[in-house]
């Protein structure tokens, strides 16, 4: 049995420390922010290279207030993807904002920079790239446009915590970066968790403030805000899991290795990874042209599988009124009926790998589209 990632294997690693973490937060009667999320803040803010960290409840607070922080509201467009989960759109939604859809690169997956200029209104506000499955977008070009036209770049990077590109950090590059710290996240909480990272003092400081409430003091309200609060237990876990951040990523990126290696003469497009960038792959996705049959023979084999994601944000039934229709991004909805997600985990053996693989070319892959 292979799971499709294994988060008892990595609390088996930690449980001494986690568990003891977990404990003191209990006995000091602090619950909410606090010295654990602070300590937090300040780790993460290092690890990505930027001056500030908010630590918020979730991932889709982090998007929602960097939006609100940065003055996107009603009327205004907000350029993304619809090849991600439904949250970058959501909260785009949740600000008041519309969300204008490009497509993306037939390789690297990722927001296609050659899209974003047919798609920009005298309404467009910002563009909110995804570092999907943890490879980061094509950040140089969608700087540029952006600074071109005057807009805010928000990173959606909730897949992608210490991905590079050229050398900088996910979260670092463009006006604010937004993680999610989701259980199965390459950094998870024990709960929910996300935070928002920013070199601008300024946008830090309306993120403090939104997400406790507009409060600039007790019951002193300066904003309408939000309880997107961080846990301290929430923190005390990720300050754990800072410790072993890195050794776990490599270990990721080892396992796409093997996956690589065996799979370079399986005939499927696979994740391109740049030379120059790092992929930290919280998925590790092939595009399988009769993805069926393949999900039916690792199955058959013990072997879990995902899809990340069957339905693009465009075709789902939540967000017909944004008025889209099949046919409107044709890589995105073809890596939808394609992409199949293989089990990552640090703790993934070679031996393991090679299971998959095996199981994997035993299903013919018929000519791509
Ligand atoms: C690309 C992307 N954006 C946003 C989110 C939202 O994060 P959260 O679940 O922490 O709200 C997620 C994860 O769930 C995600 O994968």
């Amino acid at each position: 049995m292979i799971p499709f990632l294994d988060l008892k294997a990595q609390y088996s690693e930690i449980k001494p420390q986690v568990d003891a973490a977990i404990l003191r937060v209990v006995e000091s009667g602090q619950y909410v922010l606090g010295p654990d999320v602070a300590a937090f803040e300040e780790r993460f803010a290092a690890y990505c290279d930027v001056g500030y960290c908010r630590a918020l409840n979730t991932g889709t607070s982090a998007l929602h207030l960097a939006l609100l922080a940065t003055g996107i509201g009603l009327g205004d467009e907000v350029i993304t993807v619809s090849m991600t989960f439904v949250a970058t759109t959501a909260a785009i939604l949740y600000s008041g904002a519309r969300p204008v859809f490009v497509d993306v690169d037939p390789v690297s997956w990722t927001m296609d920079p050659a899209a974003i200029e047919a798609a920009i209104t005298p309404r467009t506000k910002a563009i909110m790239p995804v570092h999907l499955h943890g490879l980061m977008a094509d950040m140089d070009p969608i700087m540029e446009i952006a600074r071109r036209h005057g807009l805010i770049v928000i990173e959606d990077a909730a897949q992608a915590h210490g991905a590079e590109y050229k050398g900088r950090r996910a979260g670092s590059i463009g006006d604010i970066g937004c993680f999610s710290f989701y259980p199965g996240k390459n950094l998870g909480a024990y709960g929910e968790g996300g935070a928002a990272v920013t070199s601008d003092p300024a946008l830090a400081q309306r993120i403090s403030l939104l997400r406790d409430w507009g409060q600039e003091a007790k019951y002193r309200h300066v904003l309408a805000g939000y309880n997107y609060r961080m846990d301290s237990i929430q923190a005390a876990v990720l300050n754990v899991k800072m410790n072993y951040i890195e050794k776990w990523t490599e270990a990721r990126r080892t396992v796409a290795t093997h996956y690589d290696r065996m799979l370079s003469s399986s005939g499927l497009r696979r994740p391109m990874a740049p030379a120059d960038g790092r992929h930290v792959y919280h998925v590790y996705a092939v595009e399988h042209p009769d993805r069926d049959a393949a999900i039916k023979a690792l199955q058959a084999s013990g072997i879990a599988t995902g899809i990340h994601y069957p339905v693009p944000v465009h075709l789902q039934k939540a967000y017909a009124d944004l008025g889209y229709k099949a046919g409107d991004f044709p890589v995105t909805e073809r890596l939808a009926e394609q992409f199949l997600s293989l089990p990552i985990y640090p703790e993934l053996q070679e031996k393991q790998v090679a299971e998959v693989v095996r199981e994997l070319n035993s299903v013919r892959v018929p000519e791509f589209a």
